[in-house]
């Protein structure tokens, strides 16, 4: 089995998480559960990342500890996951024992090396403020701020030698051109590093809420590591890192999806550690677009988040998952409107899908029974439909490949428009009404045909819809085996057996009552 590793930034516990959450959550879910499909060997992690200030002020504003903040928080992103039914094999948390121990480790080996080194931050300093300046920002040579005279302060810092990684990371980029994706990003960030990379501070002597820095004579004030710097070590110390067998199988295999926002952090920070720890790179850094709304970035501090639980309740758990995943090019920002969560479901779920699947099955039973048909006949026969399921399914892997989510429920529904077409052209009713053999032929041929387009497409389905791809199935009379090596070949044309025997379909996606605007 080929060993897939997929994670998603381990989210802050400041609040509990919304849209744009869960919009990262999801594709790294539909991405494992497609490859489940293909019979690779999925390893999924999600997390909280628990430490740093933020976390510190947000819980001394509500009278709590961080520990305290973080265990309340971190419940709300389990909850939003399970709901979503996110599949995730693992949940790291920052505050937990095993990925500290890794941490540490980390920073004591680049301490030996020479990587992580003792200096100092220098600049102006307010001190009532408690902010440092630049030359450049003061104000006639006070504070930009409250016009107050300001002092020169250094801060004793630990730093990592980012520089010296420079040639390496840019050499690596250029070698692999599939590392950073997508391809703008990816120039983005060659254009950073270009400026060239200065070493980064990796210590806070400001904030208690941190994994302590090991212990230095030379050090005199007590420093905690940088929270980036925590952060990003858990998608090694999860794997069980350095012993277990976890670490070996799917750390070569790793691929980050994260926001656009963090895009730096991972594909510059995160390597040119790695390097200096002597580790191997992850394969792929895919970052996508942000979720907006006027054209600003769905966030907390920006209060116009969605909640996760109120969508699903309003357009049910696999709307949701479908409707981010078609409206929206991954890599690109999405501007979210509630009109078009309606208009997706209503058109493309409850009229194409959900309704193809219900006449189907309906007309099978009211036209050929309810007992099992004999369809190998049927099957071998020629269709514009098959042609079309058979490309549909087929052109899927290579857009799944490139993350391109929106062409791969693109090309199914080209599969499902063109069943629906099928039925509308071959008027099984008006063959139904004939007594020609060759009439009923065509009905069965027309019916099975219709019909498994329909089960390759949902087999596919599973991976974005699966409560509602479940029920097709079954409804379809083509429920998953038990025990398939890689169930995605059960998405191939005759693969479900030579009879068929479908059941009385309900409803998969009712239509949904759109709201009026005043
Ligand atoms: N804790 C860091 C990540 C550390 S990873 C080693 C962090 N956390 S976060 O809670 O702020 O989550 C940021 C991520 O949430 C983004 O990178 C993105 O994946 C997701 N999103 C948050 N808001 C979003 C939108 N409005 N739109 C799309 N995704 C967004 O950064």
């Amino acid at each position: 089995m080929k060993p897939f590793y997929i994670t998603t930034p381990i989210y802050y516990v400041t609040d509990a998480p919304h849209i744009g959450h869960l919009y990262t959550s999801l594709a790294a879910d539909i991405m494992s559960r497609y490859h489940r499909l293909k019979g690779d060997n999925v390893w999924f992690l999600t997390g909280t990342d628990e430490h740093g200030q933020k976390i510190q002020k947000k819980a001394k504003e509500n009278n709590e500890t961080p520990q305290e903040l973080a265990d309340r928080v971190v419940e709300r992103y389990r909850k939003a996951w399970t709901r979503y039914e996110i599949t995730y094999n693992d949940f790291i948390r920052t505050t937990e024992e095993r990925h500290k121990t890794v941490v540490v480790s980390f920073v004591d080996k680049l301490m030996k090396s020479g990587d992580i080194y003792l200096g100092g931050y220098e600049g102006w300093y307010c001190i009532p403020d408690e902010a440092y300046w630049t030359e450049a920002q003061l104000k006639d040579g006070k504070c930009p701020d409250c016009g107050r005279p300001v002092e020169w302060l250094t801060e004793e810092s630990y730093f990592f030698k980012m520089s010296a990684y420079e040639k390496r990371l840019l050499e690596h980029i250029e070698k692999n051109p599939g590392f950073i994706q997508p391809e703008s990003r990816k120039n983005e960030v060659l254009g950073f590093i270009r400026q060239g990379l200065r070493d980064i501070s990796v210590s806070r002597t400001t904030i208690t809420w941190g994994i302590p820095m090991p212990k230095d004579p030379k050090a005199t004030k007590e420093h905690k590591i940088y929270v980036w710097f925590d952060a990003l070590s858990n998608y090694v110390s999860a794997l069980g890192y350095p012993n277990d067998s976890k670490y070996t199988t799917f750390w070569p295999e790793a691929i980050h999806i994260v926001g656009k926002d963090i895009l730096r952090f991972h594909a510059v920070y995160w390597p040119t550690f790695l390097m200096a720890l002597g580790l191997p790179l992850p394969k792929r850094i895919v970052a996508h677009g942000w979720l907006t709304d006027g054209a600003r970035k769905i966030s907390k501090s920006l209060g116009n988040v969605v909640d996760p639980f109120a969508l699903a309740d309003t357009y049910g758990v696999d709307g949701v998952r479908y409707f981010l995943f078609r409206e929206f090019v991954f890599g690109l920002d999405g501007e979210y409107t509630q009109d078009l969560v309606y208009a997706r479901i209503n058109a493309d779920l409850a009229n194409d899908y959900g309704n193809c699947v219900s006449r189907t099955c309906s007309m099978i039973i009211k036209y050929l029974g309810t007992s099992p048909v004999e369809i190998s006949k049927a099957l071998s026969a020629h269709s514009e439909l098959k042609r079309v399921a058979q490309a549909a399914v087929a052109a899927v892997d290579g857009e799944m490949e490139q993350f391109a989510y929106h062409k791969a429920l693109e090309n199914l529904w080209r599969a499902v428009g063109e069943a629906n077409r099928h039925i509308e052209s071959n008027a099984p009713w008006t063959l139904a009404k004939s007594q020609k053999p060759e009439d009923r032929e065509r009905l069965i041929e027309v019916l099975v045909h219709c019909r498994e387009a329909l089960r390759m497409v949902s087999v596919i389905l599973l991976a974005f819809i699966p409560e509602s791809a479940r029920k097709a199935l079954d409804t379809l009379g083509g429920a998953l085996p038990d025990g398939l090596a890689a169930p995605v070949q059960f998405a191939q044309w005759g693969a479900a057996g030579s009879t068929m025997l479908v059941k009385t379909p309900t409803p998969l996606f009712p239509r949904l009552e759109v709201p009026k605007t005043k």
